[in-house]
């Protein structure tokens, strides 16, 4: 990440004034692939790569933000239209105009944005952009609305002004991350409750494969209709189902068996894939890493295998993964069709997994992948 201070001097020179500067990190998902809008658990945890915003603010109703990475100023109204469908400043519109939701008067700003998270990269790079703008526009205004509430808004934010209907996890990751702790996180409630991870003995290796493909956002839009058409099917035998995480495989697997097989294998994976989230939950507890990795091998083969959301480099990434020496588990992480697979691996063996890993895959697709241990980091504030 580009220093603070450099980035505080360009916010002078482009805007002529002295900002404050606020963070949000991207996150990992241990497991819990495609529970958070089901209603379920997940276990995600807050990395050390952070979205930086800084701001100052302005009282004429308009927001002018310039992104580092894309060398690029965005000036509107609060209510004017923010450029193209998928442009990174709609994540920015899309959060001053949610958190008046949750009211957060924001008079406009200027706001210069650089990110560390790699985009595309299934880390999250627009939850941590929201979070961030959250923060930094809370900030402005005085107000410091709790955080459950702030992750609410990014979403509707992404919902509503990005037309993705992603879930709650990657917001909440964001504003909840806890140095050297996973959270496991009731996605209906909103309760979260950090769990230690030792890294004396486990580390966190993040592998993007560099891979992405196309539709990625309308496919997963397609999964949470797949999904709302099981609960459909369930609810009419079963009044009272109200999402996926009412139910269990145990008791709708003879109900599904007349079910077109796609939705069959959707409740499927979401269903078994919440039992797995309680058992490595209870895994991480007790510092039985084995058992946490064989799980997350589970739910990599349910995401490609029943949810259908993974892809060749994904599949292959975790395949040369397990074989590694130290490798105790290995799955995607975030949406899928491409972006970052999750490795847990032994700590002594991380420096030696990691340029293997890299080289071997590599060597298979010609592609140079980035990969790095990570650190369970903080979640979302100002930099004071
Ligand atoms: C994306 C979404 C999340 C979640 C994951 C899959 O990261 O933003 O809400 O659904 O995919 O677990």
């Amino acid at each position: 990440m580009a220093g603070l201070d450099s980035l505080r001097q360009e916010f002078r020179r482009l805007f002529g004034a002295e900002p404050r500067a606020f963070r949000a990190p991207g996150r990992v998902n241990l497991i819990g692939g495609h529970t958070d809008y089901n209603e379920g658990w997940v276990l995600p945890l807050a990395i050390d790569r952070d979205c930086l915003v800084l701001a100052t603010a302005r009282s004429d109703r308009r927001l002018r933000v310039h992104s580092r990475e894309f060398g690029e100023t965005i000036e509107a109204g609060l209510d004017g239209p923010a450029a193209g469908e998928h442009h990174w400043s709609r994540y920015v519109f899309g959060v001053a105009w949610a958190l008046g939701g949750i009211g957060v008067p924001v008079a406009g700003a200027d706001l210069l944005v650089a990110s560390d998270v790699p985009h595309g990269g299934g880390l999250s790079s627009s939850a941590a952009l929201e979070v961030s703008t959250a923060f930094a526009l809370s900030g402005l205004a005085s107000v410091s609305p709790d955080r459950a509430k702030i992750a609410r808004a990014c979403q509707r934010a992404e919902n509503g002004f990005v037309g993705m209907r992603c879930g709650i996890m990657d917001q909440l990751a964001s504003c909840f991350g806890r140095r050297d702790h996973a959270l496991l996180i009731d996605c209906r409630t909103l309760d979260v409750r950090p769990v230690p991870l030792d890294s004396s003995r486990v580390r966190v290796v993040v592998a993007n494969t560099m891979a992405r493909h196309a539709l990625a956002g309308s496919a997963y839009n397609r999964r949470r209709e797949e999904c709302e058409e099981a609960v459909r099917r369930i609810a009419a035998v079963r009044p009272g189902i109200r999402a996926l995480r009412d139910a269990s495989w145990e008791k709708i697997a003879s109900l599904a068996q007349d079910w077109p097989e796609s939705i069959r294998h959707r409740a499927r994976h979401v269903t078994l894939e919440i039992a797995r989230v309680h058992a490595a939950a209870k895994a991480l507890e007790s510092g039985d890493y084995e058992a946490l990795g064989t799980l997350m091998l589970e739910s990599h083969r349910s995401l490609h295998e029943d949810y259908e959301v993974s892809s060749a480099e994904l599949n292959l990434m975790v395949e040369l993964a397990r074989e590694l020496p130290g490798a105790l588990g290995a799955r995607m992480t975030g949406g899928g069709f491409g972006g970052s697979t999750v490795n847990l691996v032994r700590a002594e063996a991380v420096d030696d997994f990691t340029a293997s890993l890299a080289h071997l895959y590599e060597s298979r697709t010609g592609i140079v992948p980035q990969i790095t241990a990570c650190r369970p980091g903080d979640g979302a504030g100002e930099i004071v």
